[in-house]
């Protein structure tokens, strides 16, 4: 309908993580102009905006998540010429960019904490958090690091606890202190005058803690199979009333600038989600949407977790969904490949901005690490809980060359032993591959009001079958899935099925007129044009 909407509603984003998209300089790391190099292909697969995990300088401990300067790119990657003109080719060929901004905390090695570390009289002293120790000697409360083990860091020099929420080298930033905000929301301000279009906020949740620093409260469900930090709840170290009101600072950042965005990585249960929208609009745009990667594979589940979904946003919330990214298992590795097609044509059709992650596009799996080879220090800190995120940050499949193509180096993590026959060479002229699969639905979307902001409707089905409406004015889609391996037939007596199909995750149906009901094959889904 005439109703206005932002790109960022309309369109599709695609995550890079720079390391392993495409190498230029053969050291064997994904750069800038690699990326560059490869946006003829982002255009040609047809998204919208390009979100790069993190450019800045760093010591790479968590590879980028914790930056030394907030406001320079990392040698590894390139310079800021190289960044202004990847902009500036991304958006002569439309694509917007959204980098990765981390609020939570900084590298050890940033300056600030180098200053606030050299003495507890520092003018710096507070931009981070520094506790006395408990009476017995110990760290001043129960909070864990998400990456093993406490999460308070003694310092023999000053006599003080610093608290880290992920590795030690990741010390908190203070967000209580208004000379930390006006610094961080400074480095919004250098990128926004640069010219990007949006952020994504890394671990937006847990930027502001308890002010008292209550202990956490244990965990009853804990088994010692679940992430070791889980053995406490994280209800005093993250997700804080007064975390709304930095978060509409930052919105109020991006409003001076008109038509930029912020996509906050949240993972919390969907009612606690939802808040980030904030009271009236003045949250972050989109709340990453995780349920996808966290719930079970099968369409009951699913169709709860869509209707609770919708039923909890506020009327001014846009939906958004996700299936996977540089911190979860692959799709294909979770599902299937099968199963994948069907996740891609829901990805891509429900109601909501869709964030796709490289290489899922192509059904890149998750590729086994041999020991010898691990990076991410998750995995070293952590081994044996499968909590290593490696084997989907594997380099870019793009052709049967050495190393795919990525690079003509030693590459900084090993390839998936099927790139050759797994590529975009070798799939994109292949008129039945997950990669023409997804060509297909990425332009159908764009293509028709009714996929991209249409609304939603609910239609009932039982079993392996997950079918949903989506409408605009006079257009309608009637999308029905199968999430299970036997054929199964929607329909019968149910007028809804009526119309064309205008796309299978199979890609052999198109124009297939169906009248009250559509058998599906195993793992199969469709499109059905009911305006026609
Ligand atoms: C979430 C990021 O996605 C992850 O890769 C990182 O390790 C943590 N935040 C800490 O920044």
């Amino acid at each position: 309908m005439a109703t206005k909407h932002e790109w960022w509603q309309r369109g599709v984003i695609y995550q890079i993580y720079p390391r392993s998209f495409q190498d230029s300089n053969a050291d064997g790391v994904g750069d800038l102009r690699g990326v560059q190099d490869r946006l003829d292909y982002v255009q040609w697969l047809g998204v919208d905006a390009i979100w790069l995990s993190p450019i800045y300088p760093s010591p790479m401990a968590d590879f980028g998540y914790d930056i030394s300067n907030y406001t320079d790119i990392d040698p590894v990657f390139g310079s800021l010429a190289d960044f202004d003109r990847l902009l500036a080719e991304s958006h002569r060929r439309g694509l917007k960019v959204i980098l990765d901004f981390v609020p939570n905390h900084t590298s050890d090695q940033h300056p600030w904490f180098q200053e606030s570390r050299a003495s507890c009289n520092s003018p710096k002293r507070d931009w981070y958090i520094w506790r006395d120790p408990a009476p017995d000697g110990g760290p001043p409360n129960n909070w864990l690091s998400n990456f093993g083990g406490g999460a308070w860091e003694w310092d023999q020099h000053t006599q003080q606890y610093y608290y880290h929420a992920f590795l030690k080298e990741q010390p908190d930033l203070n967000w209580r202190n208004p000379e930390v905000q006006e610094a961080m929301l400074n480095v919004l301000r250098f990128w926004l005058d640069r010219g990007v279009d949006g952020f994504r906020v890394d671990v937006i949740w847990h930027i502001v803690k308890d002010e008292e620093f209550r202990d956490n409260p244990l965990n009853p469900e804990f088994r010692p199979t679940d992430p070791p930090h889980h053995q406490v709840l994280a209800t005093y170290s993250t997700d804080r009333p007064e975390v709304h009101d930095i978060i509409e600072k930052m919105r109020n950042v991006f409003d001076a600038y008109g038509e930029r965005m912020m996509v906050g990585e949240i993972y919390l249960p969907v009612e606690r989600l939802v808040t980030y929208y904030g009271a009236h609009g003045s949250g972050v745009h989109l709340p990453f949407n995780f349920q996808l990667i966290s719930i079970p594979w099968n369409a009951r589940a699913i169709e709860r977790v869509i209707e609770n979904y919708e039923a909890a946003l506020p009327p001014f919330g846009w939906p958004n969904w996700v299936l996977g990214n540089h911190d979860q298992p692959r799709i294909a590795s979770r599902i299937g490949l099968a199963q994948a097609r069907i996740a891609a044509m829901m990805l891509l059709t429900l109601r909501g901005t869709p964030t796709l992650y490289m290489g899922d596009e192509i059904g890149m799996h998750n590729v086994p690490i041999p020991p010898h080879r691990v990076q991410d220090p998750c995995e070293i800190n952590t081994p044996g809980l499968g909590l290593g995120r490696d084997p989907q940050r594997t380099p870019m499949q793009w052709d049967d060359r050495p190393n795919a193509g990525f690079t003509t180096g030693a590459p900084w993590l090993p390839l998936s032993e099927d790139y050759e026959n797994v590529s975009v060479q070798m799939q994109r002229d292949d008129e039945h591959s997950m990669l023409t699969l997804y060509r297909r639905l990425l332009e159908l979307r764009r293509s028709q009001p009714a996929l991209n902001v249409g609304s939603y409707g609910h239609v009932p089905t039982e079993g392996d079958l997950l079918a949903y409406l989506r409408r605009d004015g006079d257009q309608q889609f009637l999308i029905v899935l199968n999430l299970g391996g036997r054929e199964c037939v929607f329909g019968g007596d149910a007028p809804i099925v009526h119309g064309r199909i205008k796309l299978s995750t199979h890609l052999d149906r198109r124009g297939e007129v169906v009248t009250d009901a559509v058998r599906l094959r195993s793992d199969e889904g469709v499109i059905i044009d009911r305006s026609t």
